[in-house]
């Protein structure tokens, strides 16, 4: 429709792009290289018309900066409250932005002016299967659950042209058993794209491919995430991929450590902030991500996590269950390990 994706070879991602990489580069300078040239080589034709599916935290971040680079987007959710919610987060965010661009001023015409303009390349729609048959590439952003994951998926794979690449932003599900639930030409044609929170600030997206995904999706994936200013890197479809594998686990002892009674939340947080130059603590950064969604992510790797199954490290907290439990997940429900209430998803707290 669109463009054409050709299914192509399916070798290892290592083995994919290192004869363009001079011998004397490191691993990981043979990774930037790699993905360098990869972004370059692609015959692929741009995309421009996406459908992100979920307008929750991730989803309507995405949303935003594809729409701010100039992007056509559906921007996809179950009803109009979620919706709704998903525009408010996109507003909100657009007036920090054009803030620091039109000089302080968030109400003025020319930061109107901008803002309307992002907004009209974002279109809001219920119907996922109709966003995706209209779009090069689908972006779920939806709840963190496999088999939720995998029905939509399945759904789509029917309605979507043969070319149209699928990926999943999970942060913590295997890609190849979300692609599973699709035909074996789809799989060639979906990945995983992994964007951070605060979408709009955060510069990283880990693209992550399995064994069936094409070198022509893969090009085509670093292509779109340059062009809408973020900065790619490459992982195998392993759990946590790169950031998540290190960042999750290191939340998970914050909770012991409290939970032990070592030291308060507060000071974990003043520790990591000050002695170690994070820009959150571990307790201010749960609140962030969403406690359900981490609650999730280690439910999920406790029990099916390669290499991480049964793992202490991620085992279960009885204090995130219990703030889960309560229906405090954090800043997007105004409470967690701290309260937000009346200031807001993406304001401080109190
Ligand atoms: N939209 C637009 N701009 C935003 C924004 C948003 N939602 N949030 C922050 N900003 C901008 C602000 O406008 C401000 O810009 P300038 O400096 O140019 O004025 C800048 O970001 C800093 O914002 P603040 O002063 O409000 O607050 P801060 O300095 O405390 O930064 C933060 C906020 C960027 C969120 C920072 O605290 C941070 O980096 N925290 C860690 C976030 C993190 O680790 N994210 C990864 C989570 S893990 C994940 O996402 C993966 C997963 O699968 C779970
Ligand atoms: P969220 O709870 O804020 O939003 C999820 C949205 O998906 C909700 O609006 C919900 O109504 C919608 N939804 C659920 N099922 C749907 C369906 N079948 N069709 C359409 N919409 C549906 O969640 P989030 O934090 O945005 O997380 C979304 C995904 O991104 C998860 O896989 C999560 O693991 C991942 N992720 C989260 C973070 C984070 O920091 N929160 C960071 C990176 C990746």
């Amino acid at each position: 429709m669109f463009t054409t994706i050709l299914a192509g070879r399916t070798a290892p991602l290592a083995a994919t792009r290192s004869r363009a990489v001079p011998r004397v580069a490191t691993r990981a300078a043979q990774a930037a290289i790699s993905l360098h040239v990869a972004g370059y080589a692609s015959q692929v034709k741009p995309i421009e018309r996406i459908a992100v599916v979920g307008s929750g935290l991730m989803g309507a971040g995405v949303v935003q900066v594809a729409a701010q680079a100039g992007l056509h987007v559906y921007m996809v959710d179950l009803n109009d409250e979620s919706l709704r919610k998903g525009e408010k987060i996109i507003t909100s965010s657009l007036k920090r932005v054009a803030k620091k661009k039109f000089g302080g001023d968030a109400e003025g015409a020319d930061a109107r002016a901008y803002i309307d303009d992002v907004m009209s390349r974002v279109k809001l729609s219920k119907d996922s299967a109709a966003a995706a048959s209209d779009s090069q590439l689908v972006v779920e952003a939806i709840v963190e659950n496999l088999q939720t994951k995998q029905a939509l998926f399945r759904g789509l794979d029917k309605a979507a042209p043969a070319e149209t690449i699928f990926v999943s932003n999970t942060s913590s599900l295997p890609i190849g058993d979300i692609a599973s639930a699709t035909g074996a030409a789809r799989q060639a044609q979906f990945a995983g794209m992994h964007f951070f929170n605060p979408v709009p600030q955060m510069k990283l997206v880990e693209i992550i491919r399995t064994p069936q995904t094409s070198d022509a999706v893969f090009d085509a994936l670093v292509a779109v995430t340059k062009k809408i200013g973020k900065v790619p890197v490459a992982c195998k479809d392993t759990p946590g991929f790169i950031v998540n594998r290190l960042l999750v686990p290191y939340m998970m002892e914050a909770l012991r450590l409290v939970e032990r009674g070592d030291a308060s939340k507060e000071d974990v947080d003043t520790a990591m902030k000050l002695g170690a130059g994070y820009p959150m603590g571990p307790f201010e950064l749960l609140d962030y991500v969403g406690l359900d969604t981490t609650k999730y992510i280690t439910d999920g790797w406790y029990q099916f996590g390669k290499g991480l199954k049964g793992d202490k490290l991620v085992g279960p907290s009885s204090l995130l269950d219990k703030l889960v439990e309560e229906k405090k997940l954090g800043r997007k429900s105004g409470e967690g390990f701290y309260s937000y209430q009346g200031v807001g998803a993406d304001k401080g707290k109190r």
